[in-house]
């Protein structure tokens, strides 16, 4: 739920309205729906579909707090490393927007989080899936471990997008969510995502890759006689009075 990409209000407070459509630019309408990287010059289209969107309480988006400008800046301004942005588009008018971005801080900087929000008229065509296969190809290209997403327990279509994904359940966040007038849980998922395969193998397995699972350690790494923990001094002393007794005498 929200959208990760750390969305200030308006500076003044003031919502800003969205502009409207221009249309499609030449050269871009496609009968066909598009799934496609966002760029600045969708801001508009975007901050229209998520104030819609956001009005059903289900993607923890405050429609007053969306500026055009605040979002063409994100977009334009998006690191592919740290974040991802598509939308879908249909006869290149945008249907729908998803957005990946990766944690903060070195400790969750293998995870990313997922939202998407699909235009009520284009719903139950594919496209919220289309939009989370398009975010983990991003997310897998990133090197991101792990996807994740908070959904409220109402919201009964994306339970079933997610889990129909491929996301599990790891856990229920009690009455974190305001949605329907009253206060609602907080479903998390996640999707661990493979390794890359030039990672693989025990050579690759570096600290980093051990320190989520220190029985890793055991299994890919073969333990050398050099990284045994070193015997105690008395250890060491015992073993030698131990090998003069046990030499025989010439
Ligand atoms: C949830 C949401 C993104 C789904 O988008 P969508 O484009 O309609 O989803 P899809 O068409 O790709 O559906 C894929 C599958 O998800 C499930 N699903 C989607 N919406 C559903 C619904 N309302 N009820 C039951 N299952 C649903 C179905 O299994 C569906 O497959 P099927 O159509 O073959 O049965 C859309 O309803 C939405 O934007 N909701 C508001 C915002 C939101 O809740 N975002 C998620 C929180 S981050």
């Amino acid at each position: 739920m929200g959208r990760g990409h750390g969305a200030p209000g308006p500076a003044d407070g003031r919502p800003t309205a969205p502009e409207p459509e221009r249309g499609p630019a030449a050269g871009s309408v496609h009968p066909l729906p598009q799934l496609r990287t966002a760029t600045a010059a969708d801001a508009a289209a975007i901050v229209r579909l998520l104030a819609t969107v956001a009005l059903e309480g289900m993607l923890g988006l405050e429609p007053a707090t969306l500026r055009v400008e605040d979002e063409a800046e994100r977009l334009a301004r998006l690191d592919l490393r740290q974040a991802c942005a598509l939308v879908v588009t249909v006869r290149g008018h945008v249907q729908a927007f998803g957005l990946a971005v990766r944690g903060a801080g070195a400790v969750i900087a293998h995870t990313a989080t997922v939202s998407v929000a699909v235009a009520p008229e284009s719903r139950r065509r594919g496209f919220g899936r289309l939009l989370l296969l398009g975010l983990r190809a991003w997310a897998e290209a990133a090197g991101v471990r792990k996807l994740c997403a908070g959904v409220c327990d109402r919201n009964e279509g994306a339970l079933a997008l997610f889990h129909g994904c491929g996301y599990a359940v790891e856990g229920v966040r009690r009455e974190q969510v305001l949605a329907g007038g009253g206060p609602a849980d907080e479903v998390l998922f996640g999707l661990a995502l493979p390794r890359p395969a030039a990672q693989d193998g025990p050579r690759a397995a570096g600290p980093a890759e051990l320190r989520g699972d220190p029985g890793a350690a055991a299994r890919v790494i073969p333990l050398r006689a050099q990284d045994r923990a070193p015997a105690s001094p008395g250890r060491r002393a015992g073993r030698r009075r131990k090998g003069r007794r046990g030499r025989r005498p010439r």
